[in-house]
């Protein structure tokens, strides 16, 4: 009896993870398996309020194989980048006893326990908004917690940076940078934080999430193809990329927002380059993020100082960051001006996030996105062109915290009866 009660236990830990944009992108790796950078990198942590990963893990000696759930969904975890992690956390497990349960794992058991893990985005997995950034460093966090690991953020930045490398910069909030390392063995290739999210709180981002979706080259396989083909990513890497480093280091510091602005577009403009420099070419974006460059470009020069920065990941979606919630907002009204949503959109789902944004901008309903006079900027177009459903849905963000336990059983996503989704 007592041995059927100690087979049956079910132990789990509940974590949530932001993802991350970059702001001096990483494109290129020295070694693909470690995944281990050719330059260093910066991003903001965005708000995970609106866009994060939830994770539950659980542990029990009655699960007969390491399973997980993505979005509700089974997926396999036989790939080598899952592996990867689950053998490095295991690696550096330590005891675990919880009093209140009588549960007592030690250290050598978690070698031949099992794990489930049920993981949940809060913004769709497909509208490529970096989600695996978030997602492996929620799963590393939450079974580095799960097994007692007693190592920093930074060493887990490490084992988390190979399942998908821009995950390691999501183990902190505000602004971080992923150190490249030199190390063979990648020990060195962590993220490090530079401020944390309150050090420049007046910043607002606005996701401009891109209609056509058509398939975009990974960006696994873009690196590739640019280290091996392209003649501009080996100036990038050694000599463009650590100067911007310094600047960006520099401006974030200080809050230097048109040091920031200049480097954040020049630096998405340079990995685009690359893009287009590799052999066959690469498109990440397309008509309409050409169109919401220009909008900010104008606006940008007709105020004689940047207002807001644009950076590109690969696809076509816009990542603005505003100076402040006035830019945000006048940002916003230009962007609904050019991209209003198609007749059957609400209001209520095409702008979501941060909703104060949008009534700063004096927009309640359809009817005053229609009324949005052309901004006075736009003297060349009569009438001021409109692209009537190009932008799916816009997110209003900041920049935001790291990741952070929920210990409240309600956000569990796994049963902690038999440790399946809830
Ligand atoms: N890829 C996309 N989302 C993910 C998640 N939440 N966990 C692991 N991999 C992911």
């Amino acid at each position: 009896m007592a041995e059927q009660q100690l087979q049956n236990w079910v132990l789990m830990v509940t974590a949530q993870t932001p993802t991350n944009i970059a702001v001096i992108k990483y494109w290129g790796k020295r070694d693909e398996d470690l995944i281990l950078a050719i330059n260093d990198s910066i991003s903001v942590t965005l708000d995970p309020a609106h866009l994060c990963t939830t994770t539950t893990v659980a542990v029990s000696p009655a699960f007969d194989q390491d399973r997980m759930w993505l979005n509700g969904k089974e997926i396999s975890l036989s790939g080598g980048r899952y592996q990867n992690c689950l053998r490095e956390i295991r690696a550096r497990a330590s005891d675990v006893e919880d009093e209140n349960k009588g549960i007592k794992i030690a250290k050598k058991d978690w070698q031949n326990l099992h794990v489930h893990v049920a993981s949940y985005n809060n913004f769709p997995t497909a509208a490529g908004l970096a989600s695996s950034a978030a997602g492996f460093a929620c799963l590393v966090f939450s079974l580095a917690k799960l097994m007692n690991v007693q190592e920093d953020n930074g060493k887990l930045s490490a084992i988390a940076r190979q399942g998908s490398g821009s995950a390691c910069r999501s183990l902190y909030g505000g602004f971080v940078k992923w150190i490249m390392g030199k190390e063979e063995n990648g020990g060195d290739s962590i993220a490090v934080q530079l401020v944390d999210e309150k050090h420049w709180d007046e910043l607002v981002i606005i996701i401009a999430v891109v209609s056509s979706r058509q398939k975009e080259t990974s960006s696994t396989s873009g690196m590739r193809d640019t280290v091996e083909t392209s003649a501009l990513i080996e100036h990038r890497a050694k000599v463009v990329v650590p100067k911007r480093i310094i600047q960006m280091e520099e401006a974030i510091q200080n809050r230097d927002f048109p040091t920031f602005a200049q480097l954040t577009c020049a630096d998405s403009n340079q990995f685009h380059a690359v893009c287009m420099d590799t052999s066959p070419p690469i498109f990440y974006m397309n008509d309409t993020s050409h169109r919401v460059i220009s909008c900010v470009e104008k606006w940008n020069r007709s105020e004689g100082t940047p207002q807001v920065a644009y950076t590109f990941d690969a696809g076509p979606n816009a990542v603005l960051i505003a100076r402040n919630r006035k830019a945000a907002t006048l940002m916003l009204q230009r962007l609904l001006f050019h991209f209003p949503p198609n007749s059957d959109t609400d209001l209520n789902s095409y702008v979501i996030g941060d909703k104060s944004i949008l009534k700063d901008a004096g927009i309640q309903d359809i009817k005053d996105v229609e009324a949005l006079p052309p901004p006075p900027e736009i003297k060349d177009k009569v009438p001021a062109q409109k692209y009537k459903g190009e932008i799916s849905y816009f997110i209003c963000t900041r920049p935001g915290r790291g990741p952070v336990l929920l210990t409240d059983d309600s956000h569990a996503l796994l049963n902690p009866e038999n440790g399946l989704p809830k």
